[in-house]
């Protein structure tokens, strides 16, 4: 069980560079970053992750002993979780999907993004990752690139970021459990369930080219099984899907 140890600031750069501040203090699995607002929110690709008040910030230092293969799956692995943490909430008709590898879209717009940076290796196992995750509750941000939306526009009443964050905390440890004692599979057949896009035509960047093909699913990795035009089978992992 994750025992959990929470430190709450109203501003903070980034909740996972604070996370890796306490890690390299010798934080223990189960700490939590908390943050009002960040001043350098970070996303995936190097991209910057707009944190103003009314949304989620935080962190979470895990030590699960693994191989960097295997620490791939924890993308899926929190998706799941987030995912469950918000279903109760949200109105019926309003639709959840799990967008490759680890965003959240409601109706097609991003409500969550997660951002997990593994610390060094020893003797081939991750000794810590830290898992940022960033949930746009209250407050849609002012993104030009892709589509956004707040979670409080598609729930039945407002939700409260602490229940969020109670929430959100409670799902964590029964999936991250799941996970170390039972493996990925079940996981991974859950978040299948809602991937955005299964089966359907996708394009995605790799290396700068963008190549378009059919979106097969995902390999006991977490890696995106993407049918290409010449008829084979790519295991893709670090690439960006438009
Ligand atoms: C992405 O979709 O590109 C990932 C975004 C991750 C944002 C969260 S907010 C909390 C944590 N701290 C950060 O600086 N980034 C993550």
């Amino acid at each position: 069980v994750l025992n959990y140890s929470i430190h709450q600031y109203p501003t903070i750069n980034s909740t996972n560079d604070e996370a890796k501040v306490l890690l390299r203090q010798g934080a223990n699995e189960g700490t939590v970053v908390l943050a009002d607002r960040q001043t350098a929110g970070r996303g995936r690709w190097g991209r910057s992750w707009i944190s103003g008040p009314g949304n989620l910030y935080c962190s979470i230092i895990l030590k699960p002993q693994c191989t960097l293969l295997q620490a791939g799956q924890l993308s899926f692995v929190m998706a799941v979780s987030v995912g469950e943490a918000i279903l109760p909430y949200l109105k019926s008709i309003h639709k959840l999907t799990y967008k490759w590898p680890n965003d959240l879209l409601i109706n097609q717009q991003k409500v969550c993004g997660i951002l997990i940076e593994t610390e060094s290796e020893s003797g081939g196992l991750v000794d810590a990752c830290i898992v940022g995750i960033g949930i746009n509750l209250s407050s849609v941000p002012d993104n030009p690139t892709y589509p956004v939306t707040a979670l409080n526009l598609h729930t039945e009443a407002q939700l409260a970021l602490d229940d969020l964050f109670a929430a959100l905390l409670e799902k964590i440890n029964k999936k991250y459990q799941q996970w170390r004692q039972y493996g990925f599979e079940e996981l991974r057949e859950k978040w299948l369930e809602r991937a955005d896009s299964l089966g359907e035509m996708i394009t995605v960047t790799i290396e700068n080219k963008k190549k378009t093909g059919k979106f097969l699913g995902l390999n006991m990795s977490g890696g995106l099984l993407f049918l290409n035009e010449n008829g084979n089978i790519d295991e893709l992992m670090s690439v960006e899907v438009s």
